[in-house]
């Protein structure tokens, strides 16, 4: 165990520390209940078996009585108390992944594959929680057992267990070798398994492609990964087998070692009947032990590489929320000389562009050519741009986070609804709304739907039975942004699954509702741009053409073969 891994996971446990000592207590009650067992053996076979008499049967039988409770009262104390201990660490690391998930750098999502967080969140943290509880079970317990037990055994006859040490180092040095052995194979055997399943999930879900092409590559691809998961599967097995086979045959060998000398000591008189069974029971149960415990210790090396990526998680770098308050823009908007990179590869390359307030502002330009990332520079969801942006008098990395989102709102084509309730997917919006606003709201987004679903405002959307139109999932979220109100809009091509007489409805409803706050446009409909007051072409990151539709028109450049492409009706 790395020395900072044992630090951070005890700062996760410390609260939890009362819990924690009365498992181990519940552990040394059960270790001593075991040493009773094995001690009490002795007791059954001299006194009951060989004297005969009943009175220390009865004794015998209440002493079992008495000792199995206290065994398993330990046990439960270990066995409920330790896991509790670790499902409330979970419990909070899971809450202190979600918050910092939620507050997350969004360039982290940018360098961060979505399957791999995932994975990290489900099955990082089931690995810890299981590993974390096997390890209890484990250390706790075990460690006492092997000292109640060496007590008892040199106890019975320190000759004899002097006889039995002798094994130990074979059977570590074996247990230790065959472990590792085991354990790497059946590590290769879960990779093995992960790669099938990848391969499987990856072919049956583009099956209509496979199967329009030639299948000999893919089956040729198939039977060499299931043909190394059959090897694994042997290699694994074998080493499991023999491992076991091995330990065992050490285990009767030192029982053999033992039987001879407790054997001839009996003979000789020095030792009963009972005590050789007596320390024969603390032998198996000692044996036992120590393979539990080598186990552990291979399964704490196995706990770092888990606890590596839970903390990755728990430090996702997150934004910082202070500065200056944005209350609204007075004046303008100014992009000066903006420059982005993603990636090393260049997104934005020079903007400069004045926004005035309450200006209406459309953007053009073809598919990639950076309009999106563009806007999203203002509500600060793309950052580690070049250059400056100014709302009014101030810098946008001088504002507070917070504040920039909460006075610009943003439809864009990809449509976030969550499985939840209409009601709630629009109250993200404005959590205080009445149903009046929400149906202003849905009726200005021209989202009438809603009111004819079973349930209306209740209605669960993601569910079977509930599944939305990719039009009608847009009109809810541009209700959000009548709730929203913002002060800077952003419609990031909003608007465009909608049909073009409803799209123009709800355009119309847009620009009545936000006439006196800044609105930019983006979108290749021309019914649209000619509402604006000024448009601007982007290309490649740059700004190349600026003008009123008309002006843009007439001179016959990018923004005039864009339009006639997209196959728009130019009326002049
Ligand atoms: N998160 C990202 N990771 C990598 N590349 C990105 C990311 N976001 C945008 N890009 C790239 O930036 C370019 C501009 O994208 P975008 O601003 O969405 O263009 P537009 O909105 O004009 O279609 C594209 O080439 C796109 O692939
Ligand atoms: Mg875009």
């Amino acid at each position: 165990m790395k020395e900072n891994n044992l630090t951070f996971l005890w700062k996760l446990f410390k609260p939890y520390t009362h819990f924690m000592l009365l498992a181990i207590l519940g552990g040394i009650i059960e270790s001593l209940a075991m040493a009773g067992i094995v001690f009490i053996i002795k007791n059954i076979i001299d006194d009951v078996f060989i004297a005969k008499d009943l009175t220390s049967l009865k004794l015998v039988v209440v002493a079992i009585i008495g000792i199995a409770f206290f065994k398993q009262l330990g046990f439960f104390m270990r066995d409920f108390l330790y896991p509790l201990a670790i499902f409330k660490v979970i419990k909070k690391i899971r809450a202190d992944i979600y918050n910092r998930l939620l507050n997350a750098e969004p360039s982290f999502f940018i360098t961060n594959n979505l399957g791999d967080i995932l994975s990290r969140i489900t099955n990082d943290l089931e690995a810890f929680t299981k590993t974390v509880r096997l390890l209890s079970v484990n250390l706790i317990t075990q460690i006492f057992t092997v000292i109640a037990m060496i007590i008892v055994l040199i106890y019975r006859d320190w000759q004899l267990f002097l006889i039995f040490l002798l094994s130990v180092p074979f059977l570590a040095v074996s247990l230790n070798y065959f472990g590792n052995k085991r354990k790497k194979y059946s590590q290769r055997l879960r990779e093995s398994f992960a790669e099938f399943t990848q391969i499987v999930n990856q072919i049956l879900s583009g099956i209509e492609v496979v199967k329009l092409f030639d299948k000999k590559i893919f089956i040729r691809l198939f039977e060499k990964i299931n043909n190394k998961l059959y090897h694994r599967q042997k290699k694994d097995s074998f080493y499991e087998t023999i491992y076991l086979a091995v330990v065992e045959f050490i285990a009767y060998l030192a029982t053999a070692a033992i039987i001879f000398y407790g054997g001839y000591r009996i003979i000789n008189g020095n030792l009963t009947t009972g005590e050789f069974f007596s320390f024969l029971g603390g032998v198996v149960i000692l044996i036992n032990s120590l393979q539990v415990l080598q186990r552990g210790a291979v399964q704490i090396k196995a706990l770092n590489p888990i606890v590596d990526r839970i903390k990755y998680l728990l430090n996702i770098p997150l934004e910082e929320d202070k500065g200056i308050e944005f209350t609204g823009l007075k004046e303008a908007v100014i992009y000066k000389d903006v420059y982005l990179k993603i990636k090393d590869q260049n997104i934005l390359n020079g903007i400069n562009l004045k926004i005035n307030a309450k200006e209406k502002l459309g953007i053009v330009g073809l598919t990639g050519s950076g309009k999106s990332t563009m806007v999203k520079i203002l509500p600060a969801l793309v950052k580690n741009y070049d250059g400056e942006v100014y709302l009014d008098n101030n810098e946008l990395k001088d504002y507070k986070i917070s504040s920039l989102r909460k006075k610009i709102g943003m439809v864009s084509q990809d449509v976030f609804i969550f499985n939840d309730t209409v009601r709630n997917n629009l109250l993200i919006a404005k959590p205080d709304a009445t149903d009046e606003e929400l149906i202003q709201a849905l009726k200005k987004a021209k989202a009438d739907f809603v009111f004819k679903l079973e349930k209306g405002l209740d209605t669960v959307l993601g569910e079977k039975g509930s599944r939305l139109s990719g039009g009608e999932r847009q009109r809810l979220s541009i209700a959000r942004i009548f709730l929203k109100k913002p002060d800077i809009l952003i419609i990031d091509e909003g608007t465009s699954a909608l049909d073009v007489k409803t799209e123009e409805e709800v355009i119309k409803n847009i620009f009545t509702e936000f006439e006196n706050h800044t609105v930019l446009m983006i979108t290749h409909r021309l019914k649209i741009l000619e509402k604006t007051q000024r448009i601007i072409v982007i290309d490649k990151g740059k700004i190349v053409e600026e003008g009123t539709k008309d002006q843009l028109i007439s001179k016959k450049g990018i923004f005039y073969r864009f339009i006639t492409i997209s196959g728009e009706k130019i009326t002049e």
